[in-house]
Order: structure tokens, then C-alpha cells, then sequence
């Protein structure tokens, strides 16, 4: 099947879900009968979380909270801006963090020691993406997708000001090339 979008494909479809499904065995593993509490990083790491949470195939919902760092931008602010969905009571509770993508480590450092603060007993991390390369904060990531290079990544949940999160795997962004996707 053709892709439905004119972009570079960095991570296939199929790739990203057998990996999804692995990363599920490994926290089920981790947890056993007690599962953590999911907080999915939004917008970005919807499409992840849900993936992860349907390959748990646990009694789990997934809570959601907003940091934004990125804006209308290709680079990392580095400011983060919690929302207001971050009233979640963790106190005493094991976490675990998704997120899709973790660049200079901010967001997640963060959202970290924020709940860390709040009482949570341990708050591990689940990224779907990583950029080694442009890592400002050093952050350990428990169970990872995979490793990407220094290339703008949209698709699978992922944006561009706001667009593109519907394609279906990890692309490339190139300005030329979404001229031919459409408005
Ligand atoms: C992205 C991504 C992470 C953060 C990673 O969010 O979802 O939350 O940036 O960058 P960092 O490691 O440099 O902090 P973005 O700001 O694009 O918001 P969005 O998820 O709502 O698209």
C-alpha cells in the first residue's frame, strides 16, 4: 500500500507497533499484579498511550497532563507549560510517564520532579522516541521505543504547529513536501 502523505518514513507502521508490544511485556513484567499509574504526556503521546495501554491489557485508564515546549516550532523552547489537568493525586502511587518523544529532556525532567514532589513513590518513564543528540537534561528512559537521530519527526500522534499527528507512522518533516499533503 502507498503512504497516504508525501514524507520520508523514518519508522514503519508495523515496526512501531511490534515495538509497542514488547514495551508492554516489559512493564507487565515490572509491575506484576499492581499496574502503575499511566500519564500520558499530551498532546504528543496520546496515539502512544493508547497503544501501550490496549498492548497492557490491563484494568488501566491513562491519565492525561499538557506540557508544551515546542509551540509553533521545530526546536525545544525549553519552557515548559504545565495544564491545568495536573491535579492527579499520586501520592504513595508508582508512576509511569509516556511520552512520544524525549529531546533536551525538559518536559520530562519536569513532569518528574513535579510528581515526585507531589508524593509519588517512583516515577519511571516511557518514550516512544528519543534524541540522544540533543539531550540539555540527562533523563533515564525505562522502556523505549527507539532511538532517532536529530530529524524533525511528525506522524503517529506527532506534530507540526499543530498538524500531521494523524499519519499513521514516524515520518520526516519537510517544508517542501507538505506543500503536496494538502491544507
Ligand atoms: C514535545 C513532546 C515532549 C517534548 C519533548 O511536546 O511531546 O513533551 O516536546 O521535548 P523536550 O525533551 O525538549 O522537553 P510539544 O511541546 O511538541 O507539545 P505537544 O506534545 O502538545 O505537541
Amino acid at each position: 500500500m502507498s503512504p497516504s502523505h508525501p514524507f520520508r518514513v523514518l519508522i514503519h507502521r508495523d515496526e512501531i507497533l511490534r515495538r509497542i508490544h514488547e514495551l508492554a511485556r516489559e512493564v507487565r513484567a515490572d509491575f506484576g499484579d499492581e499496574p502503575p499509574l499511566l500519564v500520558a504526556v499530551i498532546e504528543g503521546a496520546r496515539t502512544f498511550a493508547r497503544h501501550l495501554q490496549q498492548s497492557l491489557a490491563l484494568p488501566v485508564v491513562v491519565h492525561e497532563i499538557r506540557a508544551s515546549s515546542y509551540g509553533a516550532g521545530t526546536t525545544s523552547s525549553g519552557l515548559v507549560a504545565l495544564g491545568p489537568s495536573d491535579g492527579l493525586d499520586v501520592a504513595g502511587r508508582r508512576l509511569v510517564l509516556i511520552e512520544d518523544i524525549v529531546d533536551t529532556g525538559r518536559t520530562i525532567a519536569a513532569l518528574r520532579e513535579l510528581f515526585l514532589a507531589r508524593g509519588a513513590v517512583e516515577c519511571r518513564v516511557a518514550s516512544l522516541l528519543s534524541k540522544p543528540s540533543r539531550r540539555v537534561v540527562e533523563v533515564d528512559i525505562d522502556y523505549l521505543g527507539f532511538e532517532i537521530p536529530d530529524e524533525f519527526v511528525i506522524g503517529f500522534g506527532m506534530d507540526f504547529a499543530g498538524r500531521y499527528r494523524e499519519i499513521g507512522e514516524v515520518v520526516v518533516y519537510d517544508e517542501g513536501q507538505a506543500a503536496a499533503y494538502g491544507t
